[in-house]
């Protein structure tokens, strides 16, 4: 059956990561990847080797797993062919030939729409355009590319195929749900629904097809570009927060000072974003959303990533009895908060930095 792995707040919540994970840990024999498009960046460090990838799927990780790009997605054909030959994954790597294609003119109108650029604040991947010209029915298709020719493949077939022949599929969404185009907080979204509902569309899989929807955030609440964060952490109103207080404290007892305060925390979290190196907002755990997006989803389990960046003394843990007793409290109280058990937890970026809490 299949199990999607999609974000549950504003993106970067540490898929790329937990994808490899998955791909790699439960033998996985087909990944899929749905989601936007190259607006993504995915972070996976595999083989002493970082890679930022945003069209391949981060599952590629698994060797003998076959990779599929849905139609859904939009394909930036050259970013695409880079990847490729980047992850060596010629021979297992398919797009299904109705996605749609990313060309100059979109990125173009994507940097100098004020209103895309400034407003919303896109990523200037050409993915709004794009999905604009698609809704308007001239947009060209991967089918009417000669250099993705040997990459096309029906993807609905080849993975209910692979679903009824016993396999495993893994589905990788992008962004998160903050950014849904229909759920998120409109107008300041992505150009499509980022919820897992949406993923299963994107590469032609039905609702019955699904066993597990596995709903991923971060120990804390990012995000880049714009739109609001109702939990954004500020000068104003740190001292609400002890816990936040004390990080501060951490970041500048290691020296770190930004501009403001919410500046020194994304310089201690390392908090740039992969496709556009723009600095993302921080913010406390924003609960609210956390419930209201596993709710849409239909979260089967959730994911809490970067465990150990609020909890430095949980680095690399791999047991759930070795975590810090504050970081237990606070898996525990996000768990009661939105009301899915935690599945996984992920305390540091090297694909096994995971506490794996799935039976077996
Ligand atoms: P677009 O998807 O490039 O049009 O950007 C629309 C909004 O979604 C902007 O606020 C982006 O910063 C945000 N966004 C798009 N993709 C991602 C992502 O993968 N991670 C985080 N934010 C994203
Ligand atoms: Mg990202």
């Amino acid at each position: 059956m299949t199990t999607i792995v999609v974000g549950g707040h504003f993106g970067d919540e540490g898929k790329g990561k937990m994808v490899s994970y998955l791909a790699v840990k439960d033998d996985v024999d087909v990944v899929a990847r749905a989601g936007v498009g190259p607006n993504a960046g995915h972070t996976v460090y595999h083989e002493g080797r970082q890679y930022g990838l945003r069209m391949i799927p981060c599952g590629f990780v698994q060797k003998k797993a076959r990779l599929y790009v849905g139609a859904g997605v939009l394909v930036d054909p050259t970013r695409f062919l880079e990847e490729v030959k980047l992850t060596g994954t010629q021979e297992r790597i398919f797009l299904d030939p109705r996605c749609a294609i990313i060309e100059d003119k979109h990125k173009k109108q994507d940097t100098s729409d004020a209103h895309l650029k400034e407003l919303v604040g896109s990523t200037g991947s050409g993915c709004g355009p794009a999905n604009a010209e698609r809704a308007h029915r001239t947009i060209r298709l991967a089918r009417d590319i000669p250099e993705l020719k040997p990459y096309l493949a029906d993807v609905p077939s080849k993975l209910n195929h692979a679903l009824d022949g016993g396999q495993s599929v893994l589905l990788e969404a992008s962004q998160g749900f903050g950014l849904s185009l229909f759920y998120g907080t409109y107008p300041y979204v992505t150009s499509k629904d980022t919820s897992a509902s949406m993923a299963a569309v994107d590469v032609g899989l039905g609702p019955t097809k699904i066993r597990e929807v596995i709903v991923i955030y971060k120990a804390y609440t990012t995000r880049v570009g714009e739109g609001p964060m109702s939990s954004l952490i500020t000068e104003d109103n740190i001292k609400k927060y002890p816990m936040w207080q004390q990080v501060l404290d951490e970041a500048r007892k290691k020296g770190i000072e930004g501009i403001d305060v919410n500046d020194t925390l994304a310089r201690y979290f390392k908090e740039w974003g992969v496709v556009t190196r723009r600095k993302r907002r921080v913010g406390a755990f924003d609960l609210e959303l956390a419930r209201y997006s596993a709710m849409v989803n239909g979260a089967t389990g959730i994911c809490i990533t970067c465990l150990d960046k609020l909890f430095p003394e949980c680095e690399s843990v791999k047991e759930y009895g070795k975590l810090s007793e504050r970081a237990k409290e606070y898996v525990k109280k996000l768990e009661s908060g939105i009301k899915v058990k935690a599945v996984l937890l992920s305390t540091g970026p090297q694909l096994d930095d995971v506490v794996d809490l799935r039976k077996n």
